[in-house]
């Protein structure tokens, strides 16, 4: 497995592949690597001849106030995992390789305003900005990204169709802890009672499982998903939503395909969970 940190070498890496006419598939990351960016390792070793994992703690889709520096890092950890899962290749850039006084952006209207982006609102600009470039640098003909980031998943499926980039979005369901927790680099943040409170969020999401097929309207559905958080004293809520699968405006009747997605904060962490509903 190679590791590269600029631009410039990792673009003659996976030159010389495409030159032999092998597909690349791309794990976009920001490290701190736990089971659910394994799972999306071992997909893309499946359906690619190359596999490159990225690892890049992204300055420009943190806010003022967010937490870039506590944001865990573990690259020993990381390049360990990933050597375990078959990588071919991580990209492992520095602030400095990636940036430089940019005043270019990728941003994607509608989709980013609601649910994370209403209380993260560059958070959308960032990520669309550094999945563009790390398209462009790795040119990967599959890129991977997890069903739990589930808003992100629609921009980067629209940006991609929009901008007309030549790769295919897969997406990849949600790895969970035994008990149910959604596997997220932050759980490291919780202390324990954190920890046994965040259980809240997937007690939550399958009360919303439970009870969305009984013919119920959104605020009825929410109702019921918000009092089991509500019941959790070190809970606080940001947003519990049900909105369109494709726009991510809400939905006041669930007759169409929609996410129901949640944004929960356990003392000072902010968790997310989410389930799909098709009709
Ligand atoms: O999902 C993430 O870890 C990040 O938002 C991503 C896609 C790697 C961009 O920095």
């Amino acid at each position: 497995m190679q590791i590269t940190k600029t631009v410039d070498e990792t673009r003659a890496v996976v030159k010389e592949w495409k030159r032999q006419g092998l597909t690349v598939g791309l794990v976009p990351t920001m490290g701190f690597l736990h089971e659910g960016h394994a799972s999306l390792i071992e997909r893309c070793r499946q359906e690619n001849d190359r596999v490159v994992v990225s690892v890049f703690v992204n300055p420009t889709q943190f806010g003022p106030n967010e937490d870039l520096e506590a944001y865990p890092r573990d690259f020993a950890r990381d390049s360990a995992l990933c050597q375990e899962k078959g990588a071919d290749l991580i990209f492992h850039p520095e602030p400095e390789d990636m940036y430089d006084d940019p005043r270019a952006y990728v941003s994607i209207e509608g989709l980013s305003d609601n649910l994370c982006g209403k209380s993260r609102p560059i958070h959308f600009r960032g990520v669309c900005t550094v999945v563009s470039k790390l398209f462009h640098i790795v040119a990967p003909d599959r890129a991977y990204f997890g069903e739990k980031d589930a808003q992100q998943l629609a921009i980067i499926r629209k940006m991609v169709k929009d901008l007309n980039f030549d790769l295919k979005i897969v997406g990849c369901p949600i790895v969970r802890e035994a008990d149910g927790l959604a596997k997220s680099s932050r759980n490291t943040y919780l202390s324990p009672a954190e920890r046994e409170a965040a259980l809240c969020l997937s007690r939550s999401i399958r009360r919303g499982k439970e009870v969305i097929g009984m013919g119920m309207d959104s605020q009825t559905l929410l109702k019921e998903m918000r009092a089991v958080i509500e019941a959790e004293p070190l809970a606080r809520i940001d947003y519990v939503s049900v909105v369109d699968a494709l726009t991510m405006e809400d939905v006041s009747s669930i007759n169409r395909d929609v996410l129901v997605a949640m944004a929960v904060y356990i003392g000072k962490t902010r968790l997310i969970d989410n389930f799909s509903y098709e009709i």
